[in-house]
């Protein structure tokens, strides 16, 4: 078979000349030229990006894989997405990425890509670059940090922020000891190391067979990773000699695998949209209402924050990902292949578990309403979606009135005030946050509860939004409202005082308005204007889809393959 990277390093000619000429002034030989698998590293290493900050010696331990096993690795850079620091949310430059990487790979000798993939965004962002190119392509996973400790307790990242800074604004920690925690939540190298989105998408890459078994757990700093990524390395070269393709991995089996994982682990919301925006680019047919379907029968077993208690460290010790796909049995399709050459069902075959409180036997399981559930009504048509694990019981069937906020920046100016008119037993309702009008579709669905509630003792409260939410976060929290209210979805009707009835059981979402009342509603609507005129942000705007077909660009959808038929010269 005559590789893709010998129509660049093949040739005796001017052209040939000079694809190994200016490459062979990095100290290599000539025999790397001889045909052999060229493997692009594919790294979102990044200072700006802590999660990642450790990828480079990760790469190395891919390159060590790659040699040994006869192949040429090449190591380049994509541009990379830091969950904490980026403005306005990584979520608006997922879509970006994903055209780095896609152009990246087409454009270059490649014969199979590995990617390095951590922090929330980098792992999605990836693999949608990837997919639409549809090389031999193996994933690897940064890995999650060690446990946070905090004054002998374990605390995870992100989940415990929420929970000291609502117990800041309520006068029940100092800001001492909140500025204490900060060093104690992240002390090694690796991504958040709750089930928030990071894990969640480390585990989706398992699930899915687009990574190595113990890809979700293995820790950043133990020396398993390095070994796993050596091995990833070892696999590549064997993959593209095989000619194994993305697409014979990420079949429709495949990503039912991974919902009805998403479900087991208490996994993120954004799976939810990372994994229906994969799927368009590859091909396959997915839909909100198989995330509800596949899932809603699917118990929580992992006991990990946000809907349980342990972390990562402990799930990787108890048996990780191998060690539950045992424990859901037929319930997965094991005939799935995965890069290691296995099926999946291989893959978990031997899996032990070494801790039943971490990885729950499925009948005694953290929660029996794993699963994401997708609603729908008349402010939500195409749907919304909830996570049962991480909810209040008694608010799964609730009405209330709703107490409105335009958008974030009302939230914000109004949520502390003593005068805000708002009551335990009302829904608060956030609009103008999805794709379009954040812009971007930001974490902010998990809108704080109002000081003087807090301070109370309110722990939670149903809170509905056309944004996301952190993985890291829970509550009675509905999101992803589709059609959002930036893009005239009827969410923008709901208005101070009317009535909202929820009632996850039934999958409904309602408000309680006449259709005359709505109409005269929808007539008066004016778009929120936007202030992005220009560059990216225009692009995104005018270009993203919504949160029910998995906010890819319209034009991103599909793929268009690894053939590059012009030269450059
Ligand atoms: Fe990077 Fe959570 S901030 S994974």
């Amino acid at each position: 078979m005559k590789r893709r990277s010998t129509a660049w390093f093949g040739p005796t000619d001017r052209d040939g000349f000079i694809h190994r000429s200016w490459m062979r002034n990095q100290g290599l030989p000539s025999h790397l030229f001889d045909g052999r698998p060229v493997i692009g590293i594919c790294n979102t290493w990044s200072e700006l990006t802590p999660c990642n900050a450790h990828f480079r010696i990760l790469a190395e331990r891919v390159k060590r894989g790659v040699y040994e096993a006869g192949g040429f690795p090449v190591e380049f850079p994509v541009m990379s997405l830091g969950e904490t620091l980026m403005r306005p949310t990584t979520m608006m430059f997922r879509n970006l990425v994903s055209m780095d990487v896609e152009e990246s790979i087409r454009a270059n000798p490649v014969d199979g890509v590995v990617l390095l993939v951590g922090c929330d965004k980098t792992t999605p962002a990836l693999l949608m670059g990837a997919a639409s190119c549809d090389l031999p392509t193996v994933t690897i996973s940064g890995g999650p940090m060690l446990n946070g400790n905090y004054r002998g307790e374990q605390i995870g990242s992100g989940t415990s922020v929420w929970e000291f800074s609502e117990d800041v604004r309520a006068g029940k920690m100092s800001l001492e000891a909140f500025m204490d925690a900060e060093a104690c939540m992240s002390r090694s190298a690796g991504h958040c190391m709750v089930m928030g989105t990071a894990s969640t998408m480390a585990s989706m890459v398992e699930s899915l067979g687009v990574g190595m078994p113990g890809n979700a757990a293995i820790p950043a700093v133990d020396s398993r990773r390095a070994v796993l990524a050596h091995m990833a390395g070892t696999r590549i070269v064997e993959m593209v000699n095989d000619d194994v393709r993305l697409s014979q991995i990420l079949t429709r089996e495949a990503f039912e695998n991974a919902v009805i994982t998403n479900a087991a682990i208490g996994g993120s919301t954004n799976a939810v949209v990372h994994l229906l925006a994969l799927a368009g680019r590859i091909g396959v047919e997915l839909s909100l209402d198989d995330w509800d379907r596949l899932g809603r029968d699917i118990p929580c077993l992992v006991n990990l924050m946000p809907s349980g208690k342990y972390l990562m460290e402990d799930f990787y010790y108890a048996g990780g990902i191998p060690a539950l796909l045992r424990e859901l049995g037929d319930r997965i399709h094991k005939n799935a292949l995965t890069v290691n050459g296995n099926t999946i069902g291989e893959n978990c075959e031997e899996a032990e578990c070494f801790n039943r409180d971490v990885i729950k036997p499925i009948d005694a399981p953290v929660s029996s309403k794993g699963g994401i559930a997708v609603l729908r009504g008349n402010i939500c048509p195409n749907g919304a979606v909830l996570k049962p694990s991480a909810a209040t019981a008694e608010l799964m069937q609730h009405r209330g009135r709703a107490v409105v906020f335009e958008d974030i920046d009302d939230f914000k100016a109004r949520i502390d005030s003593p005068d805000l008119d708002v009551e335990p037993e009302d829904i608060l309702v956030l609009k103008n946050c999805g794709p379009k009008g954040y812009p971007g579709f930001p974490e902010v669905g998990n809108m704080a509860l109002p000081t003087k509630l807090l301070e109370r003792g309110v722990k939670d409260m149903v809170r509905i939004s056309d944004a996301r939410m952190s993985g890291t976060a829970y509550g009675t929290v509905v999101l992803h409202a589709a059609p959002e209210a930036a893009a005239g979805g009827d969410f923008a009707l709901v208005q101070n005082g009317d009535q909202i009835e929820l009632d996850v059981a039934a999958r409904r979402l309602h408000l309680d308005v006449a259709e005359e009342e709505l109409a005269k509603r929808r007539t008066a609507w004016r778009p929120p204007q936007t202030q992005h005129a220009r560059g990216y942000a225009r692009l995104f705007h005018d270009h993203v889809m919504q949160a029910d077909t998995g906010v890819d660009f319209d034009f991103l959808v599909g793929g268009s393959g690894a053939e590059v038929p012009r030269e450059s010269h």
